[in-house]
C-alpha cells in the first residue's frame, strides 16, 4: 500500500464569511503562496462570491468550489441553486452534506445521497461530508454512524463515478470549536471509511480514494494530521479565511 497513490486535496470552507471584494483581495493574497502546491488546492465559497473567486483564480492552481448545490436540475425551490447552474457558470467543486447543513437546515442522509446524484449528473467533483457528533461519540457508535451516512451517500454511485468524489470526515465535536481529533482518532476513523470503499467498490479504488479530515486544522496542527497515512488532505474553515494561516496548511500538505 502506498499513500502516494492519492494527491492531497486541501480545500477551504469559507461559510457565511466574505463579500465577493474581500474574495478577490483573498484569492489574489494567496495565489502566490500556494503556486507551488504539491497537492490539489481548492477553495468553496458562498455563491455570490463564486464569480469573484473564479475570476481571481483565473490561470492559477486555486479551484473554486460551492458549499452545496440542490437535488432537482431546476424548479419551484426558491433560494435554492442546481448543480446544473454551478456547471454552467463553470465552478468545479461542491460541498455536500457538511454537518452545518445536517444540523441547521434539516439535511438527511438521504438528502445527501440526492444532492450527492445530481452533483456528479452535471459532471461536478463532490466534497462529501460525513462525522459523528459528541453523543455519538461518547456512546461508541462513531463507526456505525460514519458507516451509514457514507454508504446511503453513496449508494447508486458507480465504481467510474467515485473518481469524481472526496469524502471529508469531520467529527461534528471538533469543527469550529478549536477542539481537533488526534491524529490518531483521525487515522482510525479515515481508515474505517476507506475499509467501506474497499467493500463497496474493492481495494483498488479505495487505495486511491482521497479522504479528509476537517475540523479545527490549522497551521500548527495541520502536519502531524496529514502525516496520517489514511488522511489525505483536509477541509478547512476557520483558517482558510486567512490566506497565510491557508497556505502553511497547503505547505504542509505538499511535503
Ligand atoms: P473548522 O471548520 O476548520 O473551522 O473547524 C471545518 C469545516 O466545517 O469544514
Amino acid at each position: 500500500m502506498d499513500k502516494s497513490l492519492r494527491r492531497p486535496v486541501i480545500a477551504g470552507n469559507w461559510k457565511m464569511n466574505k463579500t465577493p471584494a474581500e474574495t478577490k483581495a483573498i484569492i489574489e493574497e494567496m495565489k502566490p503562496l500556494v503556486a507551488n502546491a504539491d497537492c490539489d488546492v481548492v477553495i468553496c465559497a458562498p455563491y455570490i462570491d463564486l464569480y469573484a473567486a473564479m475570476e481571481a483564480a483565473e490561470g492559477s492552481n486555486i479551484k473554486i468550489g460551492a458549499e452545496n448545490c440542490h437535488w432537482a436540475v431546476s424548479g419551484a425551490f426558491t433560494g435554492e441553486i442546481s448543480a446544473e447552474m454551478l456547471k454552467a457558470a463553470g465552478v468545479p467543486y461542491v460541498i455536500i452534506g457538511h454537518s452545518e447543513r445536517r444540523q441547521y437546515f434539516g439535511e438527511t442522509d438521504e438528502t445527501v445521497r440526492d444532492r450527492t446524484r445530481a452533483a456528479l449528473n452535471a459532471g461536478l467533483k463532490v466534497i462529501l461530508c460525513v462525522g459523528e457528533v459528541l453523543e455519538e461519540r461518547n456512546i461508541g457508535i462513531t463507526a456505525e454512524v460514519v458507516r451509514k451516512q457514507t454508504k446511503v451517500a453513496l449508494s447508486g454511485v458507480s465504481k467510474d463515478e467515485l473518481a469524481n468524489i472526496i469524502i471529508a470526515y469531520e467529527p461534528v465535536w471538533a469543527i469550529g470549536t478549536g477542539l481537533t481529533a488526534s491524529p490518531e482518532q483521525a487515522n482510525e476513523v479515515c481508515a474505517i471509511i476507506r475499509a467501506l470503499i474497499a467493500e463497496l467498490y474493492g481495494k483498488d479504488a479505495a487505495d486511491r480514494f482521497v479522504i479528509q479530515y476537517g475540523g479545527s486544522m490549522n497551521d500548527a496542527n495541520a502536519d502531524a494530521l496529514l502525516a496520517q497515512y489514511d488522511v489525505d488532505g483536509g477541509l478547512i474553515g476557520g483558517a482558510s479565511l486567512v490566506a497565510e494561516k491557508f497556505a502553511k496548511i497547503v505547505e504542509a500538505a505538499s511535503k
